[in-house]
């Protein structure tokens, strides 16, 4: 893996698919052990979320429904601290064990400015889990239960993540290369 190029930025390689994918496996198991025979309901946040609930998802091996919403405040590298509800919840939480899906807790804002909109209908239980957490960032801290990877306060794409909507498709994850 060398440098790639997204828009007008270079990036560096920073985990690779194996990596990436050996991580995911081991949260699965754990999520299999604590879930079994409770059917939990994920919802996974569009559009960064997308690689990494695909890929979790399948490493389940309990029973357990997926569905997804999407929320977005970034704008090419820097957080705009706007959040709006892009496509909404179209199912009942109520009295269920639920699990968000989230790409990566950056400032932590939108993650805490949804987590309201779920406790109010009263869920049995509700957890994160995430690809992605950069804690020197976050300023909105909320309790994460699975974390693949922490990692330092830097731009990253690829594996669902994107640099102004391109980068997406990358198999590992690149961070962005300081000059
Ligand atoms: P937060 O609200 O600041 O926690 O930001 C969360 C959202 O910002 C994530 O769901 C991502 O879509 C996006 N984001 C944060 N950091 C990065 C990054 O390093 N690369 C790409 N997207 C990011
Ligand atoms: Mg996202």
């Amino acid at each position: 893996m060398s440098l790639i190029r997204v828009h007008d930025k270079y990036f560096e390689p920073y985990l690779s698919e194996a990596e990436i994918q050996e991580r995911i496996r081991q949260i699965a198991a754990r999520i299999d052990e604590d879930y079994a025979g409770k059917k939990p309901l994920f919802i996974a946040i569009l559009n960064g979320s997308f690689m990494f609930s695909a890929d979790l998802f399948k490493y389940l091996t309990i029973e357990a429904e997926i569905c997804f919403i999407k929320l977005a405040s970034y704008k090419g590298t820097k957080s705009t601290g706007q959040v709006v509800t892009a496509i909404g919840l179209d199912i009942d939480i109520t009295g269920r064990d639920v699990i968000i899906l989230e790409d990566i807790i950056d400032t932590g804002k939108t993650i805490s400015q949804f987590l309201p909109q779920l406790t109010n209908q009263q869920p049995r239980s509700l957890k994160i889990a995430i690809l992605l957490h950069k804690p020197e960032a976050t300023v909105f801290p909320v309790q994460i239960d699975y974390c693949c990877f922490s990692i330092p306060n830097k731009f990253v794409v690829g594996y669902g993540l994107d640099y102004d909507g391109l980068g997406r498709n990358i198999k590992e994850l690149y961070r962005l290369k300081e000059n």
